[in-house]
């Protein structure tokens, strides 16, 4: 594929992704919306300015496949992500590396995949992590490393690349009404949930002005805000009792 105006969404068959694929559609970018869910990818499709996209980001052969297919392209946002939420200890390997192949490694994969069609066209590529990459995430431990990792890895990238021209942002939402959060442990929390259109118009405008890290949201900018003021640890030890409440009630 040629065409310089698309632009790649992962997990855009579901919450924050679909949510961006259909605004970005709807203002007039083309966009190849991947995702593993056939049926979903389908209804993608019958959008205008959609493409849809098989990809899974458990495989790095498809993974290495997908990045072939591109010349040039304007941007990539790397969206798709899952959680595990729960006692580290009610997990198993299994989940972990899951969490970390489709948080980390894949999008690690990506980017060096897809980065000589990105600096043909100064593209750009827009990291989703999380609020939970900036401070520590009791009961969603190995979540809160991946999103940290792809953190650090972003705005690390993003200096190194700036001599080709290819920009690199780090969007890092608080709490969003998806799939993901739909689980008996969030609803006591379901209030502070952000409308995942909002946020999805938070991403956009990042993706538009490629800001080095944005956190969407005054309640997250505060909680960002403590984690710089106080030590980690006490950031940790105040969500770990708001997560343990939050399991207790929900039992
Ligand atoms: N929801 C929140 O509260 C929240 C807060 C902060 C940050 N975030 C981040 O926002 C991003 C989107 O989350 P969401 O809440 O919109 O989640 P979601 O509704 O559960 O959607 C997840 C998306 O990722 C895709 N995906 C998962 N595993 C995949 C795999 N192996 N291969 C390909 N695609 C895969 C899913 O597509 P298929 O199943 O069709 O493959 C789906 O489209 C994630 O990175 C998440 O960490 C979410």
């Amino acid at each position: 594929m040629s065409d310089t105006s698309k632009i790649i969404v992962t997990g855009a068959t579901s919450g924050l992704g679909r949510e961006i694929a259909l605004q970005l559609a709807a203002r007039g970018d083309s966009v190849l919306a991947c995702g593993r869910r056939a049926e979903r990818l389908a209804e993608l499709e019958d959008l205008k300015g959609i493409t849809g996209l098989s990809l899974d980001l458990s495989s790095k052969t498809e993974i290495d496949n997908f990045c072939t297919k591109f010349d040039s392209l304007s941007g990539v946002i790397l969206n798709a992500g899952i959680t595990f939420v729960d006692r580290f200890d009610a997990g198993d390997v299994a989940t972990d590396m899951s969490l970390i192949q489709t948080n980390v490694a894949a999008n690690v994969q990506l980017i060096r995949g897809l980065l000589p069609a990105l600096k043909k066209d100064q593209g750009r590529i827009l990291i989703v992590a999380s609020v939970g990459g900036l401070t520590p995430l009791p009961y969603q431990a190995v979540y809160a490393g991946t999103k940290a990792f792809m953190v650090n890895f972003g705005l690390s990238l993003r200096e190194e690349l700036k001599s080709d021209s290819v920009s690199v942002s780090v969007f890092a939402p608080g709490g969003i009404k998806t799939e993901m959060t739909d689980i008996p442990v969030m609803k006591t929390l379901e209030n502070d949930l952000a409308p995942v259109a909002d946020v999805a118009r938070a991403a956009i405008k990042a993706y538009d002005k490629m800001p080095a890290l944005h956190v969407p949201g005054g309640q997250n900018k505060l909680i960002t805000l403590a984690a710089k003021v106080f030590p980690r640890h006490v950031i940790a030890a105040q969500a770990e009792r708001i997560y343990r409440k939050a399991r207790e009630d929900k039992a």
